[in-house]
Order: C-alpha cells, then sequence, then structure tokens
C-alpha cells in the first residue's frame, strides 16, 4: 500500500478501504507520511467527500490514534458534550454543575479559544488557582468527591487529529464536513464518551453559517455516533448574535455565576437546559420524569441555589479560590474603558458575531497564535441585542480591558471600527430568531 495510490483513489472519487484509512492515519501519527501527501489528499477528500463508513473509520483510527480513556469509575453512561464554537458561549461551565446536581458524572476535557472563538479552559484560568491541568489518573479522585472534573486535552488525545488540523489550517482543507465531523468525533470518543451531546452552532459567529450545514454537518456527527455505538443527539444552537451579554474570560464567569444564581441572560439558559436535558437522559439519571417535568426541573435548579452548590464545590475541588460571600475571586478586574455608540436611531436588524470575536480578540481577550498571553479581563459588554431598539448616540456595547492592560490604544479604536460595521441597524423591528434551530437525534 503507497500514499500515492490512496490520493490517486480519493482524486477519482473512489470510497477508500478501511485498511487504506488505518495506513494514512497510522503514518500520520508516526510522522512516515510527508506533509505533501497528507495535504493532497485532504484536499481530495475537502473535494470528493466521503461515506459513512470512510467517515466512521476514519474518526475511530484517529480516536485510537492516542490514549483512550477508560472511564469505569463513572456511575451509569459516561456522557459528552461538545460545541463548535461561538462568541459568548460560556454554556460549559454552567452545564457541568447543573448536570451532576442530578447524578450526571462527568470528565470533561476542554480547548482553549485559537481565533475569535472562546475556549473552556481559558474561561476557568481566569480564577484564581483553578487548576485545569488535572493528571488523568487524578480524574477518578475528583469524580468520586464533585461528580465533575474539567481539565485541558492531554497531548496523547487523538494526536492524528492535532496534526491534520493544524495542516488542514494553513492548507485551505478546514471546511469540509467528514473532516470537521471525525475531528470533533475523534475526540470525544478518545475522551471515553459513549453517549454525546453536540452543541452545532449556526450562524455569522460559526462555522456553519446557515442552517442547511449546520443540519448537515448535525448528521454526519449522529451518523458516525450511530456507526460507532455511541448515543449521539445535536442541537443545533443561534451564533448569529452572541449568547448571553457578554464575551471576554472574567466577564462570562461573572455572567456564569449570575446563570447559577437564577439571574440568567434567557437565551443562556434555553441551550442549558435543551443541553442538560438531553445528557441526563442520555445518561439515565432522568428519575423517570417526563420530558416537560425534567425540562422545568432543570430550569429550577438554576434558581433554587441547587446549581450554585455544586458550581462552588466545582471551583473548591480544583483549587479555585472563593471570597466570603461566595463568589469566585478573578485574576483581574475588568475596566470599562470604552462605550461604542449608534450612529443612527432603529432597531437592531443583526450582529456580524464574526467581527464581534475579532473586536474581542483586538482587546485581547483571545489569541491569534497559540503563543499569545490573554487579557482575562478584557471583553465586550453587549447593552442592544438583535430585536432591541436604539436612538442615535445610545451606547451599544461597553468595551473591556484588564485593569493594568497597557493596551495601544490604536487597539481600542480598530476593535470600535469592527463593532460599528457588526452592528446593523434599521428601520422596521426585526423577528426574534430562537435560541434553539432545531434539534437532530
Ligand atoms: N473543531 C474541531 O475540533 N475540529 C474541526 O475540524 C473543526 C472544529
Amino acid at each position: 500500500m503507497n500514499m500515492r495510490d490512496i490520493i490517486i483513489a480519493k482524486r477519482d472519487k473512489q470510497s477508500l478501504t478501511d485498511e487504506e484509512i488505518r495506513f494514512f492515519v497510522k503514518g500520520v501519527t508516526d510522522g512516515s507520511i510527508p506533509d505533501y501527501q497528507t495535504s493532497a489528499l485532504l484536499m481530495a477528500i475537502v473535494l470528493n467527500g466521503m461515506d459513512d463508513r470512510e467517515m466512521t473509520t476514519l474518526t475511530l483510527e484517529m480516536a485510537q490514534s492516542g490514549s483512550v480513556l477508560e472511564l469505569p469509575y463513572i456511575d451509569g453512561v459516561a456522557v459528552d458534550k461538545h460545541s463548535t464554537g461561538g462568541v459568548g458561549d460560556k454554556i460549559t461551565p454552567i452545564l457541568l454543575p447543573l448536570i451532576a446536581s442530578f447524578g450526571v458524572e462527568v470528565v470533561k476535557l476542554s480547548g482553549r479559544g485559537l481565533g475569535f472563538t472562546g475556549g473552556t479552559v481559558d474561561k476557568f484560568e481566569s480564577i484564581e488557582g483553578f487548576n485545569v491541568e488535572v493528571n488523568t489518573k487524578d480524574f477518578q479522585n475528583y469524580v468520586t468527591k464533585t461528580g465533575m472534573v474539567i481539565s485541558g486535552q492531554t497531548p496523547d488525545l487523538a494526536p492524528a487529529d492535532k496534526i491534520l488540523y493544524s495542516l488542514r489550517d494553513v492548507t485551505g482543507t478546514v471546511d469540509s464536513i467528514p473532516l470537521i465531523a471525525s475531528s470533533i468525533m475523534s475526540k470525544k470518543i478518545a475522551g471515553g464518551a459513549k453517549g454525546i451531546v453536540l452543541d452545532v452552532t449556526c450562524g455569522s459567529g460559526a462555522f456553519m453559517k446557515d442552517y442547511a450545514m449546520a443540519k448537515e454537518l448535525a448528521e454526519a456527527m449522529i451518523k458516525i455516533g450511530k456507526l460507532a455505538d455511541r448515543k449521539t443527539v445535536a442541537v443545533i444552537t443561534n451564533m448569529d448574535q452572541p449568547l448571553g451579554r457578554v464575551c471576554g474570560n472574567i466577564l462570562e464567569m461573572q455572567e456564569v455565576l449570575n446563570t447559577v444564581t437564577g439571574k440568567g441572560e434567557e437565551d443562556v439558559i434555553e441551550v442549558v437546559v435543551e443541553l442538560a436535558y438531553h445528557l441526563i437522559t442520555i445518561a439515565k439519571k432522568d428519575a423517570g420524569m417526563s420530558p416537560e417535568v425534567l425540562r422545568s426541573e432543570i430550569r429550577a435548579r438554576l434558581s433554587d441555589g441547587t446549581c450554585y452548590e455544586k458550581y462552588k464545590e466545582l471551583i473548591k475541588s480544583q483549587g479555585g479560590k472563593l471570597n466570603d460571600s461566595g463568589s469566585p475571586v478573578y485574576v483581574d478586574t475588568p475596566f470599562d474603558c470604552m462605550h461604542v455608540n449608534s450612529p443612527d436611531s432603529g432597531y437592531v436588524q443583526s450582529i456580524r458575531t464574526d467581527l464581534i470575536g475579532q473586536a474581542s480578540v483586538l482587546l485581547g481577550a483571545g489569541r491569534l497564535a497559540k503563543t499569545d498571553k490573554i487579557d482575562y479581563g478584557a471583553g465586550i459588554g453587549f447593552f442592544v441585542k438583535v430585536g432591541d431598539k436604539v436612538e442615535r448616540g445610545d451606547s451599544l456595547c461597553a468595551l473591556y480591558t484588564g485593569a493594568n492592560s497597557n493596551l495601544p490604544e490604536e487597539r481600542l479604536f480598530d476593535a470600535m471600527d469592527l463593532i460599528l460595521e457588526a452592528y446593523e441597524i434599521g428601520p422596521e423591528k426585526p423577528e426574534k430568531t430562537p435560541a434553539i434551530l432545531g434539534v437532530i437525534t
């Protein structure tokens, strides 16, 4: 078997055999296949696609290219959740303690932010003392203590995906349903999940710009899940405007605290409740409640103190500091340094969420290169969202930096320009789009 023939087969629109896919993934992992041949095959896959069997084999081979977590100590079905990324997406820190309060035990491996989307690990790191580098051997202790643990991805989790992803990034081969689906599912399977709930974001702030594309990606991942014997559900969520009221690390963790103490934004709550519902059901921790009762019980626990108590347990167990009133102590203080005002009167028609994400990165909340340092206090607060009325001169957003940041002034003005470009103001009140666009099982 050789790579040249495999590339030619895919170029000529043939299905690759399981042996050919195995040969490819093994060669990528051990470095025996040069980048130019890997890139050629990736491009052939982008152009000619893969069938369900090929996608599933690619997923399982990538999952097995490193160590696969066994989670025998998890009570019930080991579940995991994954979001395809967005702006203001603070769902995981709310979801973990919420489902833990129903007895759903979770080992959550999360990533850092790269590009304009945020990463859960960075958000938890904005709490003083919180340890996100948990040793795999210690996962069981945390799960026994609190029912949950959150950690950065270990280097040996699906290493073939890491190599392929960095090549895809520089060869124009990211946008491919089979490559995205197998990349995501391989990491979930390597993380030990037997049940997977996917938050497939859709809109200007997401990979998938429209509903048809998001549905196609969701269906591809569900097919892989079915063939790989993992119960998989996808919730398609709206990323045509930022989720909640803020983006940025400390700002989002402050919104998390508001949400677990009953003061959350409705769009955040809707997404959390829907994802929690599927995770609890798949983990078989629904205690026989009907869907309506379970959903209302999930919502109630966000405001009756149950989720808040579990949230504090999670923070304390991983070394995070809480003050006397039970609020996390953050590594910095967000400083409200500039407001962006509306140039017109009317209604907010749309918000280009990718531009908002880019503005947030310019302020220091994210990184463009892996080695960039984050300003945990940086971010954006949204005074108005789609459908809200504004008068000329009203504040659209507040821009934040960390209290001691010395951000060059021109970056602040570049961020302001992006925000002015992102907000479209028009005379008619637009229809509100729901936070949940669809559920695919
Ligand atoms: N997220 C991933 O993990 N992989 C992709 O290919 C795209 C988004």
